[in-house]
């Protein structure tokens, strides 16, 4: 029986290239988006997936698009949690707005739409749930006090979740991308950007796919001894220990 995945924020960036990995790999994929109608269209026609529109901040949302799923898919073996968003601006400027709207989005989220499926997992006893965190709630990012705190407190989160469900063969594990081709890297301003490449040993900006791949490996059947790891897949901008 094919797996089923929900990828949040799955209609663009990160979140299209790991939909399109796990559908290569068999799965029935679902697409969570929140705004971005016509992503989604493009999305559903391209890859040939199920798309969901739900706010990941909002747990009724979040209810609604898991029963959504699981209505056409079926229940659902592999959670990424990969929606996200930045309001980057200095602390000593940060409105309220921009620090609640990233806490909400990034790290509500994580309770919102883990909660929906984590008791099916349990009593099936097989769950993947892969949380995509970035190199910012490791190291810190000038402008990102919201940002990095709500990434930190993912891997807080993974570490915890994993402990609790490690005997019901549910595994969890947060990957923590660097700075990745997509739009929301695009954002950044061109002269900040140009030297955050400079001190990326690889050299360039990482890609979509790259991170696609490591979450198709931790998704799949071989990976139930991966738990509660983070996993940092950056070109060697910052070695975590
Ligand atoms: N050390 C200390 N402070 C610094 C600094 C440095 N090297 N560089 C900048 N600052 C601070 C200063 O405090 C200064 O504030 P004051 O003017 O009050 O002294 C302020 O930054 C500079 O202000 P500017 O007017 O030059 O810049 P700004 O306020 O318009 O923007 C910024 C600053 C928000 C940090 C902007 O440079 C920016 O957006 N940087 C990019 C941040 C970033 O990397 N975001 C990642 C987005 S991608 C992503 O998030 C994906 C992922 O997971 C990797």
């Amino acid at each position: 029986m094919a797996r089923v995945a929900l990828v949040t924020g799955g209609t663009r960036g990160i979140g299209r290239a790991i939909v399109q990995r796990l559908k290569a790999d068999g799965m029935k994929v679902a697409a969570g988006y929140s705004g971005n109608d016509a992503a989604a269209e493009s999305c559903a026609r391209d890859l040939g997936v199920m798309v969901v529109k739900g706010n990941v901040g909002n747990f009724a949302d979040c209810q609604q698009a898991a029963e959504a799923v699981r209505a056409e898919l079926g229940p659902i073996d592999v959670l990424v949690n990969n929606a996200g968003i930045t309001r980057d601006g200095v602390f000593h400027r940060m409105n309220a707005e921009q620090w609640s709207e990233v806490i909400r989005v990034n790290m509500d989220s994580l309770f919102n739409m883990t909660r929906q499926v984590i008791d099916g997992m349990r009593e099936r006893e097989w769950g993947r749930i892969i949380n995509i965190s970035s190199i910012n709630g490791q190291k810190g990012q000038i402008g990102q006090t919201n940002y990095s705190a709500a990434k930190a407190g993912m891997i807080g989160f993974t570490k915890a979740l994993a402990l609790e469900n490690a005997k019901k063969g549910v595994t969890v594990n947060a990957i923590a991308p660097g700075y990745i081709d997509t739009e929301m890297v695009q954002a950044v301003p061109e002269k900040v950007l140009e030297s955050i490449i400079a001190g990326i040993p690889v050299g360039r900006l990482g890609r979509g796919d790259e991170i696609a791949d490591m979450v198709a490996f931790l998704a799949g059947e071989h990976a139930g001894y991966v738990t509660g790891s983070t996993l940092s897949l950056n070109g060697g901008q910052y070695m975590a220990g």
